[in-house]
């Protein structure tokens, strides 16, 4: 096996209440309208996620900056939150060496990358105090060129490195992921004559993981980024059919979604057996949550789970609790390493433990992986398995294509705008409201107004 496999088994179990034999076809116009749908938009010019693994553009951009700040320092800081951080952050740690920032750079051979994401001070203040400035730069990514979070650590990271450096030396150490054209960042870019590298506008942000908001971390850090949008390529080629049983996205969405709605199986778990997709899980639930929870009859869940740490931890629950989750396995065939167990004479008198000699720890992993689907499939709960062949950057363009894809079929088959996520609009401008912005006196008044409390419901 070359390529990533898509096995929808474990939702078709009489046993587990699964889908009956003709759901498939039953829902074959459905989806062909989903597909069609969202190929409208992408023709239009109004969704362009799909064709960035073409864009080559982009990516020789992306990875020249890279190269160039690779010269000349040792840390990257991406400053982004959100879509402009998760992909990023989950390509480099699928495809780096699991403690690639310890590294010494002569066994790293590229870039130290960090990402803060959240504007949380006490970890922003102590990244800064453990870096040495000198030798860092910082990329601020942001689509809409406003963020709150990001241009707070944007301002900061500013005003130091021109204390310290002076203007020229920001300048050198400040790269922007933004707009082409519009928000506050492409403005400053410009006025600032600082480098940027373009977020195309019909890429949104929780589909921007292979432009230039991925790429560029991505390419700091050592990744083949050929190799990646290959992949993405060729499981966006293997995604241009409309019929289920022809297109994976399709059918992972199909599937999830008759879940859902016949089944009430709308807790939609992704659960890798490899920590290198354990922020890819955090990506996905980003990406399914965001597109599709859109009305209050609308949205399942994401959760995600990472095998086998969650066998003592969530897995009780997936397990016995509440007939209401699909869990997706993600196996990686071929894992990057293994690890011989050696059981000494001493310990063979434990059964529990004897029974480990002569195996490794992949066989231990992937023993668990296995074992853990058949009794979720006996318990009566539905799964569906994805292979990779190899976790390498061409498998993982494969995956989230295949994500991306399925997540924008499903918003047709769900009847909402997967693209769009006007629901986080209020806390954003209660936040702006407080903190004083123009403009925004009606929504602070508001926050207040509603701020009452019972002191009988507080204690302290
Ligand atoms: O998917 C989205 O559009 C959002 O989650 C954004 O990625 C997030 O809000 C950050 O936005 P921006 O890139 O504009 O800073």
């Amino acid at each position: 096996m070359d390529r990533l496999s898509l096995d929808v088994n474990g939702c078709f179990d009489a046993a587990a209440d699964g889908l009956g034999a003709n759901a498939l076809d039953a829902l074959a116009p459905a989806a062909a309208a989903a597909f069609d749908g969202f190929e409208a938009r992408r023709r239009s010019g109004e969704l362009g996620f799909a064709d960035l693994p073409r864009d080559a553009a982009t990516a020789d951009a992306s990875a020249a900056l890279a190269r160039d700040l690779a010269a000349r320092f040792e840390n990257l800081v991406v400053l982004g939150i959100g879509g402009s951080s998760l992909g990023g952050r989950a390509i480099l740690s699928a495809l780096t060496h699991p403690f690639h920032n310890l590294l010494p750079r002569d066994r790293r051979g590229a870039m130290r990358v960090f990402f803060p994401d959240n504007s949380d001070p006490a970890t922003f203040e102590a990244l800064l105090g453990t870096l040495e400035l000198e030798e860092t730069c910082f990329a601020t990514i942001t689509k809409s060129g406003g963020t709150a979070e990001t241009m707070a650590q944007h301002l900061v990271l500013r005003e130091r490195c021109i204390a310290r450096f002076g203007e020229e030396g920001y300048r050198s150490r400040c790269v922007l992921v933004t707009d082409p054209a519009k928000g506050a960042l492409r403005a400053i870019a410009d006025a600032e004559g600082l480098r940027a590298l373009p977020v195309p506008a019909s890429v949104g942000g929780r589909f921007s993981a292979l432009s230039a908001v991925g790429l560029l971390p991505a390419a700091a850090g050592g990744v083949d980024l050929t190799a990646l949008l290959a992949g993405a390529a060729a499981m966006e080629a293997r995604c241009r059919s409309g019929a289920l049983r022809e297109n994976p996205a399709l059918l992972y969405a199909g599937v999830l979604h008759l879940m859902d709605r016949q089944k009430g199986r709308r807790i939609h778990v992704l659960m890798p057996y490899a920590d290198g997709l354990r922020d890819t899980g955090d990506w996905f639930v980003q990406l399914w949550a965001e597109s599709l929870g859109k009305r209050p009859e609308v949205g399942p869940t994401p959760f995600r789970a990472v095998g086998a740490t969650d066998q003592h931890s969530s897995m009780q629950l997936m397990m016995e609790g509440p007939h209401d989750k699909v869990v997706t396995f993600v196996r990686v065939v071929q894992p990057r390493a293994d690890v011989s167990i050696p059981v000494p004479d001493t310990y063979r008198p434990h059964g529990e433990i004897a029974y480990l000699d002569g195996h490794t720890m992949g066989e231990l992993i992937e023993a668990e992986r296995r074992a853990t689907e058949a009794a979720l499939r006996k318990a009566g709960r539905p799964t569906v398995s994805i292979q990779l062949p190899r976790l390498d950057a061409r498998a993982m363009g494969e995956l989230l294509m295949l994500l991306e894809l399925a997540t924008a079929y499903a918003g047709g088959l769900y009847g909402v705008n997967a693209f769009d996520q006007p629901g986080v609009e209020a806390g954003k401008r209660y936040a702006q409201g407080l903190l004083g912005r123009p403009g925004y006196e009606q929504a602070r008044d508001e926050l207040l107004a509603r701020a009452h409390t019972d002191p009988a419901l507080v204690l302290g």
